[in-house]
Formats: C-alpha cells, sequence, structure tokens
C-alpha cells in the first residue's frame, strides 16, 4: 500500500489512475479502524479497480476541542488493517498540510445543518463537508463510500455532490454491529468495561420504536426513552425522520417506503452514540 502525506502528491497519484480510465474508489476515515471501516474498503474493491482510504482527523469538524483531542487515534493498527484488506492507497495528511492557513470559506448545508445531529453538534457539518469536498478535490475518486451508521453525513454528502455538481458517485454501505448488535464505532472504544454491556441496549430501543411503529404508526418513543434513561443514556433524540431531507413524517405519511429511519443520538457516559434503523428492512 502507497502512504501519502503531501496534499500535492496525493493529487498527482489521482490525476494518473484517472487519466488511465481506472474506477478510483475512495473510503474518507478519520483511522480508528474497525470492521465497518474495512467494509467499506472490501465493497470499494469489489466496484473500483483502485482503492484509496484517507485518514485524518479533522479539526473544523469538532464542536468541542476535548472531543478533537480525545478522539481514537491508532494509526500504526490502521495501516496493518488497510494493507490486509487489501487497499492500494493511504491519504495520511497532518492538519498543517490540509489547512496551511485558517480556512475561511465555509459550507452552509441548510436545514441539515440545524436539525438532529446538526442542532446538537453546531457547525459540524459544515466541517464535514469542506473536508470532505477537499478530500474528493484531492483523491479525484469516481466513486465514495459512507456507512449508513452516518446517516445524516450521507445525506449532507449527497445534497453538496449535487450542489457542487461533484463527479463521484456516492455509495452507501450497511451498519455493522457487534455481535450484540451495537452499532461498530470508532467511539465504542472509549466506552469504559461498566458501559459497554449497557450500549447495545440503544439499538434494542431502536428495535423497539420499529415494533411500536408497525402496530401503530403514530407510536411516540416515550418508553423507549424511559428505559434508556433508567439505565445511563441522556437521549439527545429518538425519532423518525426522512433519510435525505431529516424532516419527520406527515401525519399521512407512508413510514414503510423506504424512506424513513428511526434515529438516535444519546450519552453513555462521556460518550455520544448514534444509530439508526430502516423501517423498511
Ligand atoms: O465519517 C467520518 O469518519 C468523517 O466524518 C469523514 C467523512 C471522514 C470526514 O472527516
Amino acid at each position: 500500500m502507497k502512504v501519502l502525506a503531501a496534499p500535492d502528491e496525493m493529487l498527482r497519484e489521482a490525476l494518473i489512475i484517472r487519466a488511465s480510465g481506472r474506477k478510483l474508489g475512495f473510503v474518507p476515515t478519520m483511522g480508528a479502524l474497525h470492521e465497518g471501516h474495512l467494509a467499506l474498503i472490501r465493497e470499494a474493491l469489489q466496484v473500483c479497480d483502485v482503492v484509496a482510504a484517507s485518514i485524518f482527523v479533522n479539526p473544523a469538524q469538532f464542536n468541542r476541542v476535548s472531543d478533537f483531542d480525545t478522539y481514537p487515534r491508532t494509526i500504526a493498527e490502521d495501516i496493518h488493517m488497510l494493507e490486509q484488506v487489501g487497499c492500494h492507497l493511504l491519504f495520511m495528511p497532518g492538519v498543517q498540510e490540509m489547512y496551511p492557513i485558517p480556512s475561511r470559506t465555509t459550507i452552509a448545508v441548510g436545514l441539515l445543518d440545524e436539525v438532529f445531529e446538526g442542532r446538537h453538534r453546531p457547525g459540524h457539518f459544515s466541517g464535514v463537508a469542506l473536508v470532505v469536498v477537499k478530500l474528493f478535490h484531492l483523491v479525484q475518486p469516481t466513486h465514495a463510500f459512507f456507512g449508513s451508521k452516518d446517516l445524516q453525513q450521507v445525506a449532507v454528502v449527497r445534497q453538496i455532490v449535487q450542489d457542487f455538481s461533484l463527479p463521484v458517485a456516492v455509495v452507501e454501505c450497511p451498519t455493522l454491529r457487534e455481535s450484540d448488535g451495537l452499532a461498530m464505532s470508532s467511539r465504542n472504544q472509549l466506552l469504559s468495561p461498566e458501559a459497554r454491556p449497557t450500549a447495545p441496549f440503544l439499538y434494542r430501543a431502536l428495535l423497539s420504536v420499529k415494533d411500536g411503529l408497525k402496530q401503530n404508526a403514530h407510536y411516540i418513543p416515550h418508553k423507549e426513552i424511559l428505559e434508556l434513561e433508567a439505565k445511563g443514556f441522556k437521549v439527545e433524540y429518538l425519532e423518525v425522520v426522512h433519510k435525505d431531507t431529516f424532516t419527520k413524517p406527515g401525519f399521512e405519511d407512508n413510514l414503510f417506503n423506504g424512506n424513513y429511519h428511526v434515529v438516535v443520538a444519546a450519552w453513555l457516559e462521556e460518550v455520544r452514540l448514534i444509530d439508526n434503523v430502516s423501517l423498511i428492512q
């Protein structure tokens, strides 16, 4: 696997690959890789001729400095995992290389930045949008792979791809789960041994809401919120949303047409966890 840190070297390499007419798959990450990331790489290897990953903990998308500082960093293990899975290229720039001068351009993603994740993490999606546009420019992918655990991020990426007419196919891949149902996430590493067995109750709450909605389309998830809080979670939201717009369904909308997901965000100790399930699965 070729490892590049300099943005101009990455761009040069990408242009050579693209000039040869090969499909270039891209899996952007912030490192602390797990099976979920590897599944994205495997999917990219199926679809594309060359696969590039990036590892960059993007300061622009953290609304709390402490969150940026404590974000898990496991570079040596990450490189080993990428090599094992057969990734061809790794772009691993430093903060200085990506932001040599403070960035001033902001990408406002409208309503998506005001609701759910956007409301609870002000500025987060502008930071994601900025770095994704920079990365797409430097890596020049034909296809980019994102996990549907970060459902609102997928909606933001699809929106910017449309709005900037970026020639990239966005491929959404299913959430990978631990055997107890916990959605795989780099943040899981931050859970204490005491909190870890409690964390899967988030997924169980999503399934319970889904069951409730199957019985009654106007089901309100009070019971699940109370149960999560009793287990020590601080719930930020547990609701049904449209996967592209993150608007709530109207009274008459069919929740089971494939567009709606139950989404949840909750703190467990100092760790913020998010997850979602589709209402159609
Ligand atoms: O999902 C992530 O890991 C990050 O938000 C991304 C897409 C790599 C942008 O920094």
